[in-house]
Order: C-alpha cells, then sequence, then structure tokens
C-alpha cells in the first residue's frame, strides 16, 4: 500500500510521541559502547504474511529441505566439549549432528547417522565423552576424526571398504565461545555470515567470557517462526505484560534496527519510566525518571559485585539496565548487557509444524583469571511445566516468559482459525519480524 501518513511521513518514519530509546542513552552519566548508538531502522514493506507460512506441511518441508540444511546455526557452547572426546548432540527438525573435541583438540561436527543402516550414533540430547563413535546396532565404529576404525565381519562387505566409509564432515564454525555448524558444504564463511555482529560485539564484555548460569529447554505449542516473533518486538509489551516490570520500561519507545539480513536489533530501555506517556514530559519529570534510572543501573552493578563477583564500575547504565537484543537469522537471539545477559533459540521440534524447543540461556561474566565452570545441566520443560521450576532462574524473569508463552497457543489455533489468512505488521516495531520473513524466502528461492 505505502501510502504517506496525514502527517507527511512516508510509512516506517512515524514514530511514537515521548523520549526515545537514544534521547534516555543519551543522558547516562556513563557513555555506552559505540554499537549501541548506531542506528538503521528500515522501512520493509507493508504487506500481510500469510500464516500459512506457520502452519502448512508443505512450507515447513521447504524450510528443512532449504533453508535449515544451508544456513550457520548455533549448536552448542565450546564448554560444553571443552576436552577431546567431548562429544554433543544436535538436532533441527529432523537433522541430528554429532559434535566433537578431537584429539588435536579441533572441533567436528559429522551427520548422527551410522553409514551401515542408518542407526543414530549418539541419542538425542547426548552430552558424553568418548574415545570414538560406536553404533549401538552391530559395531560400526569411528574415531573422532570421522575414519571407520572397526568394520565388525569385514570380510562381508568387500563393497564397503573403510577408506569409503568416512563419516560426512559438516561444516563448524567458532564465535564468541559458540559453536555453529552449517550442512552445506558450499556455505559462505560464518565470519561474512555474521556480519556487523562481530564488530558490534568487540564493543561490549567478550561473549567467549562468559559462563551459562541457567539452561532451560521448554517445549512450546507454536511454529517455532511464532515463537522466535514473539521476542522479537516490544510492541507487545504494554499489553501481554501489563503490571509485570517493576521498574519503567518504555517500551513502545524501543529502538529497532535492520543491519543486514542476517542481523537485527532492538534496545529498550528500562528503569526510565514513562509515565505521562503518550503526553510529552517535562523537563523536571524527564530529570526525575533520570535519577530513578541512574539509581537502578547502581543496585545493579552492587548485584553483579555482591552476587557475581563481578566489577561492573566502569559498566554503561545501558549495559547495567536495558533490554538489547540482537538477532541473528534464523533463530539466535543474542543480550550483550550485563543483567540482561540472555540467549535464546527456537528450533523446529522434529516434524511438527506446530511445536517448537526454547533454548534459553543466562551468561554471566567470568571475572578476571575465572576459567569456565561446568556447564549445568539443560533442564527440559514439557509445555505444561513452568520456567519458575527452573533452578536459578530469575523469579521475576521467569513471570515475564510465562507471560509471553501464554499467547503461543492461542496464536498458533488463531492462525488456522483465521479467515483473514495473513498477518498485518506495524511499519516500524515490527519490522524485525518482516526481516525474518525477507530473509527466510531468499534460501526457499535460491
Ligand atoms: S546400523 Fe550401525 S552398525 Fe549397523
Ligand atoms: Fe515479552
Amino acid at each position: 500500500m505505502n501510502v504517506e501518513n496525514p502527517n507527511g511521513m512516508k510509512p516506517g518514519e512515524a514514530r511514537t510521541p515521548g523520549q526515545s530509546t537514544r534521547d534516555v542513552i543519551m543522558r547516562d552519566p556513563i557513555a555506552p559502547p559505540w554499537p549501541i548508538l548506531e542506528s538503521a531502522p528500515k522501512f520493509l514493506g507493508d504487506a500481510d504474511i500469510p500464516y500459512d507460512r506457520y502452519t502448512s506441511r508443505e512450507f515447513y518441508d521447504q524450510e528443512m529441505n532449504k533453508m535449515w540444511n544451508h544456513v550457520w546455526q548455533w549448536a552448542c557452547r565450546e564448554e560444553h566439549i571443552p576436552n577431546p572426546g567431548d562429544q554433543y548432540v544436535y538436532e533441527v527438525g529432523t537433522y541430528s549432528i554429532l559434535i566433537c573435541r578431537t584429539e588435536a583438540g579441533e572441533v567436528k561436527a559429522y551427520y548422527n547417522s551410522c553409514l551401515h543402516r542408518g542407526t543414530q550414533l549418539r541419542p538425542t540430547d547426548f552430552e558424553g565423552t568418548g574415545e570414538n563413535f560406536r553404533c549401538p546396532y552391530h559395531g560400526w565404529t569411528w574415531s573422532l576424526d570421522g575414519e571407520l576404525i572397526d568394520q565388525p565381519c569385514d570380510w562381508d562387505f568387500p563393497h564397503a571398504p573403510a577408506e569409503d566409509f568416512s563419516l560426512p564432515e559438516i561444516q563448524v564454525g567458532l564465535w564468541g565461545g559458540f559453536v555453529f555448524i552449517n550442512m552445506d558444504e558450499n556455505c559462505e564463511p560464518l565470519e561474512d555470515y555474521l556480519g556487523p555482529l562481530k564488530e558490534h560485539f568487540e564493543a561490549f564484555f567478550p561473549l567467549e567470557r562468559k559462563y551459562i548460569e541457567v539452561h532451560l529447554r521448554r517445549t512450546l505449542p507454536v511454529n517455532w517462526k511464532g515463537a522466535a516473533e514473539a521476542f522479537i518486538e516490544a510492541y507487545h509489551v504494554r499489553e501481554t505484560h501489563a503490571g509485570g516490570t517493576e521498574i519503567g520500561c518504555a517500551a513502545t519507545n524501543a529502538e529497532y534496527d535492520i543491519f543486514s539480513d542476517n542481523v537485527t536489533r532492538f534496545i529498550h530501555t528500562i528503569g526510565y519510566e514513562d509515565v505521562h506517556w503518550p503526553a510529552e514530559e517535562t523537563s523536571e519529570q524527564i530529570m526525575e525518571a533520570m535519577t530513578k534510572r541512574i539509581a537502578a543501573a547502581e543496585a545493579n552493578r552492587q548485584v553483579q559485585k555482591e552476587k557475581y563477583n563481578f566489577d561492573a564500575s566502569d559498566r554503561s547504565e545501558c549495559e547495567m539496565l536495558d533490554s538489547i537484543e540482537y538477532f541473528l537469522f534464523p533463530n539466535m537471539f543474542l543480550f550483550p548487557g550485563i543483567t540482561l545477559p540472555m540467549i535464546y533459540r527456537f528450533r523446529p521440534n522434529g516434524d511438527d509444524v506446530d511445536s517448537c524447543w526454547f533454548d534459553l540461556m543466562f551468561l554471566r561474566p567470568l571475572a578476571d583469571g575465572e576459567e569456565h565452570p561446568e556447564p549445568p545441566e539443560c533442564v527440559h520443560l514439557d509445555v505444561d511445566e513452568v520456567y519458575a521450576t527452573v533452578p536459578n532462574m530469575d523469579p521475576g524473569l521467569a513471570i515475564v516468559y510465562e507471560q509471553d508463552t501464554s499467547n503461543m497457543e492461542a496464536q498458533q489455533k488463531g492462525f488456522k482459525a483465521s479467515k483473514k489468512r495473513a498477518q498485518t505488521l506495524a511499519n516500524f516495531q515490527e519490522s524485525r519480524t518482516r526481516q525474518v520473513h525477507i530473509t527466510l524466502d531468499k534460501y526457499l528461492n535460491a
């Protein structure tokens, strides 16, 4: 449609009245890292997006066959496989991938399927250590480097010589303490795929110097994109999280940036209570709100010191408070902040169009000289199990995630019940949602 608004602005240019995210951050006493001030809003169109993309078997199969097996995706943290012999199974949809640390200390990844008759070499969710991969069915065995080293009754397999039966390898890339994989042997290097993400994150506390405090995986009753998109905009905050935050959250003024096809971001300020929205505030009211924000940041620095032995005295108010969320297509959310240091991932759940897996991690900074502790076991939650039961889970955030999750089943059912058969997105606040579909189409149409 792309019509001009009555106020003469082009589509995507309109902004809510009141203080913007940037206005607030620019008044903070400690300047934020430079990427916070980079701005890249983009109008990406306003056509409706069909619900078939969330409900159709055919579309799901296309995603599996044209996108998931051609895209870089985070599989695990390096601390899951620190030593030679360590192994980890990563699954996405119907794909199962076996990742290991070799004797030489390299990270390698293989299709988790025996070359004899297909049995998974390691079960779903396997995390462990071993000298090799021995198939539980007939005992064919591969070294960590993927060479077939034992083939019981090899006299019966003259047509299957060991040299032709090495495990097919999958591309591996490392960044920020994360192990990425890509099943496409002709894929671009991970570094190129990450684009601006790499440079941006060099300005924050290093991701590789963070450790996993909490890791949970919950099954959610919605297509993987519906779940991811519940976390990609802050437009829903006023309704879904009404009354759910103790300190002010100026979600309506969040900033949305489209840095590349693969990398987008929002920042919404926390601790700045925009009580007069949508009316403009007076300068006294702004001062009062800033005083509260600065005090909230200081309180968070104290928590870091007392609870995590981490000196955050030189960290900006923005890092200490705000929800700074980067998205890496197709499913990785990274928060570089200190107080809100989450990682999310949304994956198709086996063959089920209508459900997905949500991985949630909290990463905390390691103090100088500290080594990565052993990662906590991932806590698995079924659809009806709640976040608050997970050890070390922040009780306030558990409520927030529960509120987000509460919309999902209704949305997946509503997709199917719809007469309109398509969603209508906001030009600015839901631009990142639209970018997910634009990038997805690049793969589906390739
Ligand atoms: S299926 Fe793996 S050894 Fe037979
Ligand atoms: Fe939310």
